[in-house]
């Protein structure tokens, strides 16, 4: 091993985890030269219908279709909750905790299995069929699960919008998966506000109405704060009431493991999101082994992953992969400090958290609380700590794993993509030992590589663009109704390969470190954003020309949103004008993508042929003013000067 600082593995964990490094070097060797029964033999951990025969996988090239377990049938719904039945019926599979403290309730796998049938049932009454999209925009709430689970049982493919969406977010996906019902609350509850989630889903079904896109044939509106909402006759029901009388028996639908499980939407550095398809076998495979082997599963294991689940990390390790293995799954509503510091630590004693999982962002802000929120919990129960999202600078690691988890838990850095649909490169904590800001190395079975500026593989020590050179269950199989642009976005720029859109280096010990995304997506607090998504929500504001938008190192969010834009002719700059921009784009996209920094310039830093130079763009919002290159070559080079001027005022 070099001299980077190292955390070796701890002798208890080694001689009692579910993968030592004997094991993790026989998984690696057996995946690489056997593949077809080393997949088999992973497949073994789900309940299937008709056990399947073939692996599959499938080459990176031409119309890339890949394929896993293609003659398998199974229900993903009976693999998190009916299997579970016979041995855990009474055991808890979902905590909820509420935001106030007081508000918490233990769901079992009998009754979880009930609410799961009960809905199913719901859907099926109102019309839904398989392969039909039902569209969630719900908080973190347990009907948020149940209405995963109850899509997964009859066959419906899920689509899941973040609860920090706005309006037209919501309208783009619903109008785009074809969404034909969608489940919604009231309110949501924030930080001691009030989301008003039926407000914007009103707002979302009428603009799609007004497009003559109809689609959305039914509401239903759980009651979470209990406000009174407008509902419309014939199209929005009560949650409730209609899963109180639905029978609470509901035989699963036979799913073929390529059938499409979920869709969700993520952004791409152009374009609007797209909706990256899961399907059902292989997604919940990666889920459940993934969850299993990176956090050292064991029977009664609470685990507490921090993520929303309107995004990938909420899908797979607050849902799929924790109740696919018969773990507790703790939901959480509230948000880390809320109403006061140490909030999330007194929740890790509460329901005696074993593995727990968030993001750097998270991490970093906890850094800044007052140091006896967290000395007043004991964080005892805690096993394994996760990280997920975006790199962590080695600083926040050192914090979380000496203060948060007591020097006694290993701190895996786990890097992935909604792309993936699991953990792909990061420590297994019974076999790797840890570098501090390295995801370290490739699970059984990936087979990440190292692309150089000329498109060719880097062999050893290298830094250049992260790829993958073989197929895995969890990768997603398309993008919805879009094809081409899946064979586009990931398997054109190298030929072979699955191309991540991440730079990384490997060091001599063939650990990896995430550099960042070299496309045009933005990592803020671990929310991926496009630059074209935040320039096109600019270019709906009436004043607006052009603009363009950078992200700029942020302490605690790791980027932030840095916008350049120019007015239209006319349109003159007036006080306030740019926070009013600012707040135009947060309520296009959502508070999460609002910029923190908008400059109103006269023109851009553009080539001669018209390309916007971002790299420069970078580089004048940070202030970085001797890195700025050669700027000859720009179409005006005096607007670098310009710019630079108008950030020192
Ligand atoms: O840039 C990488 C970063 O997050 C991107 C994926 O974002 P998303 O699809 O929203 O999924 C987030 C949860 C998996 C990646 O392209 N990223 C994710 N994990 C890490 C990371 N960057 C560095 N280190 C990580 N551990």
């Amino acid at each position: 091993m070099s001299d980077d600082m190292i955390f070796h593995v701890k002798p208890a964990l080694a001689a009692s985890a579910h993968v030592n490094a004997s094991r993790a070097g026989l998984m690696g060797n057996h995946a690489l030269n056997d593949p077809e029964p080393f997949w088999l033999e992973q497949a073994r951990r789900l309940d299937w219908e008709r056990a399947p025969q073939l692996a599959g996988g499938g080459g990176f090239g031409g119309d890339t279709r890949v394929s896993w377990f293609a003659d398998g049938t199974l229900n993903a719904s009976v693999n998190c909750l009916d299997r579970h039945l016979a041995d855990r019926a009474a055991e808890t599979a979902l905590i909820w905790q509420g935001e106030d403290e007081d508000a918490s309730r233990r769901v079992s796998f009998r009754e979880l299995h009930e609410d799961v049938c009960r809905l199913a049932n719901v859907l099926k009454s109102l019309g839904i069929e398989r392969g039909d999209r039902v569209a969630t925009y719900l908080p973190m709430v347990v009907e948020g699960v149940v209405a995963m689970l109850a899509c997964a049982r009859i066959g419906a493919v899920h689509v899941v919008m973040f609860a920090g969406l706005a309006a037209p977010g919501i309208a783009g996906r619903l109008r785009d998966s074809g969404a034909v019902l969608l489940i919604t609350a009231d309110e949501g509850r924030r930080g001691g506000k009030r989301l008003p989630l039926k407000a914007a889903a009103d707002m979302a079904l009428a603009e799609l109405e007004a497009d003559g896109a109809g689609q959305v044939r039914s509401v239903l509106v759980v009651a979470v704060t209990g406000s009174a909402v407008p509902m419309r006759p014939g199209r929005d029901r009560d949650y409730a009431a209609l899963v109180r009388s639905a029978d609470r028996a509901c035989a699963p639908e036979v799913m073929a493991a390529e059938d499409p499980l979920l869709i969700l939407y993520t952004s791409g550095s152009t374009g609007a999101p797209k909706g990256v398809l899961h399907t059902t076998a292989g997604y919940l495979l990666w889920a459940s082994l993934t969850q299993a082997i990176v956090f050292d599963h064991r029977p009664g294991d609470v685990f507490w992953c921090t993520a929303d689940l309107g995004w990938v990390t909420g899908h797979s390790y607050v849902v799929y992969g924790p109740l696919a293995n018969g773990g507790t799954t703790l939901l959480f509503e509230g948000t880390p400090s809320w109403p006061s510091p140490g909030r999330w630590w007194r929740e890790i004693d509460r329901h005696q958290v074993s593995g727990f999982y968030t993001a750097p962002t998270a991490i970093r802000s906890l850094m800044r609380d007052d140091p006896s929120a967290l000395d007043a919990t004991s964080r005892q129960s805690l096993r394994v700590l996760g990280s997920v999202g975006e790199p962590i600078n080695p600083e926040a690691w050192l914090w979380y794993y000496g203060r948060v988890g007591g020097g006694r838990c290993p701190v895996v850095d786990t890097w992935w993509q909604t792309e993936t649909g699991g953990i792909m490169i990061a420590p297994l904590p019974g076999a790797v030992a840890q570098k501090p800001g390295s995801a370290t190395r490739p699970l059984p079975g990936v087979c990440p590589v190292l692309v150089g500026g000329d498109g060719q593989p880097l062999e050893g020590e290298a830094e250049g663009h992260l790829c993958l050179e073989r197929s895995w269950p969890g990768q997603a199989r398309t993008i919805w109704g879009d094809h081409d642009r899946y064979v586009q976005t990931y398997f054109s720029t190298y030929p072979g390969y699955y191309f991540s859109g991440d730079g990384a280096r490997r060091d001599a010990d063939g650990y990896y470190w995430i550099t960042g995304r070299v496309d045009d997506v933005i990592n803020v607090s671990g929310h991926r954003i496009g630059s074209a998504e935040v320039e096109a929500a600019f270019g709906s504001h009436d004043a607006v020309a052009e603009s363009a938008v950078v992200g700029i190192p942020h302490d605690i969010k790791g980027q932030s949103l840095a916008a350049f834009v120019i007015l239209k002719a006319g349109a003159a700059g007036r006080p306030g004008l740019e926070a009013e921009l600012a707040r135009h784009v947060g309520q296009e996209l959502g508070r999460y993508a609002a910029p923190d920094l908008v400059v109103l310039t006269d023109d851009l830093p553009k080539t001669r042929s018209g390309k916007i130079m971002r790299r420069i763009l970078r580089k004048i919002a940070t202030g970085e003013h001797d890195e700025l290159g050669d700027v000859s070559t720009l179409a005006d080079p005096t607007v670098v000067g310009a710019l630079i001027e108008k950030l020192r005022r």
